[in-house]
């Protein structure tokens, strides 16, 4: 049996939005920034995928700016406002993305800002006192916290926090890759600067996502070009990967109900077999709280041999993220768990991430091969890299 178990870090194309993108390949090659017909036809299409972006987000076109994906527009959403509102204070958290992590990181190492982490709960969620006291502390800063974390799914109570914000003239963005999608966001009861969206982690190609940029905000580009995009990304479009992060957009709003009620389940059907039949088994993050249906963090007991249990999943055809934080003190391993500061010595962490394509059986499946390794294991120490 296949198993793919790893939809936090990519997501199987939707048949739908590959038909869409091979109508645009074979047959619609125009340049938008050309004039004629091909052009034309081709900015048309551009303009109907963002117009659709937009109104499920309740903000206007003009708001919404393509991108080659999340790293970029958080990229954008970081280094622009720092130097087009003169920022030199950013508070954000150790659990964010290392498309924000790095590009903080960067700034910091330049000498242009400081940075400092909001306090953390013990299940993973931020302080809000604490960031609040910051916010006041730090007037005028940029606050950047995801909206939902990729290795725990813990969510982010991001209206409270946008309002917070908003009292303490702080510019706000959050890292929305992961919810995109998964949940209904109107972006005018969330007072947000800057949002990140990727379209290959709700079934749209890799390769393309997008800003929104609040109205109210001016920035400058980071890629300079032709024009594109309103002058705020030059390059030419990929039209073809717009219209299938449009198409896969669509049918994510169309059916979210319908997928999240499918997914929680299996989600909960393994959380439930894994707490019955494995001694010791423990879920990072909140995961009966707030927290993506899709992600399960799982810390599994304690096991002589991680490595080849890594390999027994591998070989039994499940596709799982293996991320740890590293009890030696080196730098291999997920800063995430890291930050939540637990003893998880010699025990192996995984995440399964679930999609509308997973079934029960599936669920079942891995239960059973994790059971099938525990009955013959041994002990060594647990070393794994950060997740996607
Ligand atoms: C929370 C989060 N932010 C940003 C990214 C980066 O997105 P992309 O792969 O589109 O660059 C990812 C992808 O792993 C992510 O999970």
């Amino acid at each position: 049996m296949n198993v793919y178990f790893d939809n936090a870090a990519t997501t199987q194309l939707d048949p739908e939005v590959l038909k869409e993108m091979m109508n645009v390949l074979e047959n619609k090659h125009g340049n938008p920034s050309s004039i004629h017909s091909y052009g034309r036809q081709a900015k048309a299409m551009v303009e109907k995928a963002r117009k659709k972006i937009a109104t499920h987000l309740n903000v206007s076109p003009s708001e919404i700016f393509f991108t080659s994906g999340g790293t970029e527009a958080d990229n954008m959403a970081i280094l622009s406002t720092v130097e087009d509102y003169n920022i030199k204070h950013i508070i954000s958290s150790q659990l964010e993305h290392h498309a924000v992590l790095h590009s903080i990181e960067n700034l910091v190492h330049k000498g242009k800002v400081t940075v400092s982490h909001v306090a953390l709960k013990k299940d993973g969620h931020i302080d809000l006192a604490d960031l609040e006291n910051q916010l006041k502390k730090h007037q005028s800063s940029l606050v950047s916290l995801m909206h939902a974390n990729n290795e725990i799914g813990n969510i982010l109570p991001i209206e409270e926090v946008s309002e917070l914000c908003k009292k303490n003239n702080a510019v706000f963005h959050s890292d929305t890759v992961q919810s995109m999608c998964h949940y209904p966001l109107d972006l005018q009861k969330i007072k947000v600067d800057f949002i990140a969206a990727s379209a290959h982690k709700f079934h749209g190609p890799k390769g393309t996502g997008f800003i929104y940029i609040n109205g109210s905000r001016n920035i400058s580009p980071q890629i300079h070009g032709g024009g594109q995009e309103r002058n705020m990304r030059g390059g030419t479009e990929n039209v073809a990967g717009i219209m299938g992060l449009s198409k896969a957009f669509e049918t994510a709003y169309k059916h979210m109900k319908e997928h999240a009620e499918h997914i929680q389940h299996r989600k909960s059907h393994m959380i439930h077999r894994l707490e019955t039949e494995l001694k010791d088994v423990e879920f990072n993050g909140d995961t009966k709280g707030n927290s993506l249906y899709t992600v399960l963090n799982v810390m599994l007991p304690e096991t002589d041999d991680y490595e080849m249990m890594l390999m027994k999943l591998d070989m039994s055809g499940i596709a799982a993220s293996a991320g740890s934080a590293c009890s030696s003190g080196s730098n291999i391993g997920s800063h995430v768990i890291a930050a939540l500061g637990k003893n998880i010595d010699r025990r192996p962490v995984i995440r399964f991430s679930f999609s509308k394509y997973n079934t029960i059986a599936e669920a079942d499946f891995c239960v059973e091969t994790l059971q099938s390794f525990y009955s013959s294991n041994a002990k060594a120490p647990v070393k794994a890299k950060a997740a996607n």
